[in-house]
């Protein structure tokens, strides 16, 4: 029994911590686990060093941490977006940059993404813009945003871009709702975590739904 409890802490734990991390293009700073669930990992305002990124024929690439999920990009053209907000149209329509979809496997994913392509905004050489990764492993919203600026250059040949897995990918029929469900942006001038609420309430209701069950 004992034993049992541990290993359902243990696998837990594990699942209520995953998450994902951009690998490229650099977001805007460093991870910080507790704040993937706000507006861009809790980094409220946009990074001067930029990155340099095709405006054509460009890739992404993540690391998941969850075995199921759906994702979506977002993108501003506003100079420093700091909600969500920003990331909208004059009518209030998202601006997709990739639209949502749901596939699963943990590890690497890397998917091309081709910004002179858009139908919901026209982006051009020499534009910043800011890509906001939504992505969702069931258990809440994660968010990572990357500041670039847009050129006609090739993608990278000195970035990896690998699928840990080959699983099928379903767009979604329709697009999330996030901008309600997720906190605005926190406070984190110095890259500490700030607003973790979300995550500990889930942590401390899951642990007492497992509580219950022994
Ligand atoms: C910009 O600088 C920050 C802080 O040094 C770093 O974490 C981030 O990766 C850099 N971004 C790019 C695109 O180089
Ligand atoms: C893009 O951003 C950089 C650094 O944030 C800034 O120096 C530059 O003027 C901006 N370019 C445009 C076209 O707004
Ligand atoms: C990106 O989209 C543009 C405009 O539709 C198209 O001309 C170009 O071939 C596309 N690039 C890639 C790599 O798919
Ligand atoms: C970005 O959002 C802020 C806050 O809602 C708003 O005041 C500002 O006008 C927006 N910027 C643009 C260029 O839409
Ligand atoms: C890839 O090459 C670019 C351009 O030479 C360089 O700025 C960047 O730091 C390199 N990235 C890595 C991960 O080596
Ligand atoms: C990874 O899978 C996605 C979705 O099927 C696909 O668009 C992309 O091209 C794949 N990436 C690589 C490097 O094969
Ligand atoms: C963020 O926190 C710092 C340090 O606590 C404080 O000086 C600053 O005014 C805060 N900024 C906002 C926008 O709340």
């Amino acid at each position: 029994m004992r034993f049992t409890s541990a290993a359902i802490f243990s696998g837990l734990l594990t699942v209520v911590s995953a998450h994902f991390q951009l690998q490229y293009p650099a977001p805007r700073g460093p991870f910080v686990e507790p704040n993937e669930i706000n507006f861009c990992d809790g980094y409220a305002n946009a990074v001067s060093n930029r990155t340099e990124f095709p405006i054509s024929g460009g890739f992404f690439s993540l690391n998941s941490e969850h075995p199921q999920w759906t994702l979506g990009v977002i993108v501003s053209t506003v100079q420093d977006p700091d909600n969500f907000a920003n990331f909208t149209d004059s009518n209030g329509n998202e601006q997709t940059a990739v639209p949502f979809f749901q596939t699963s496997g943990e590890g690497a994913f890397c998917a091309p993404i081709n910004l002179s392509d858009l139908t919901s905004v026209s982006l051009k050489a020499g534009m910043n813009v800011t890509l906001q990764w939504i992505f969702d492993g069931g258990d809440g919203e994660l968010f990572q945003c990357a500041d670039l600026t847009l050129a006609d250059i090739p993608a990278p040949t000195n970035v990896s871009c690998s699928n840990a897995t080959n699983a099928a990918v379903t767009p979604l029929t329709s697009a999330p709702a996030f901008t309600s469900s997720a906190a605005s942006p926190s406070n984190t001038s110095n890259g500490a975590p700030s607003t973790a609420v979300l995550s500990l309430s889930g942590v401390l209701g899951a642990m007492a739904a497992v509580m219950a069950l022994l």
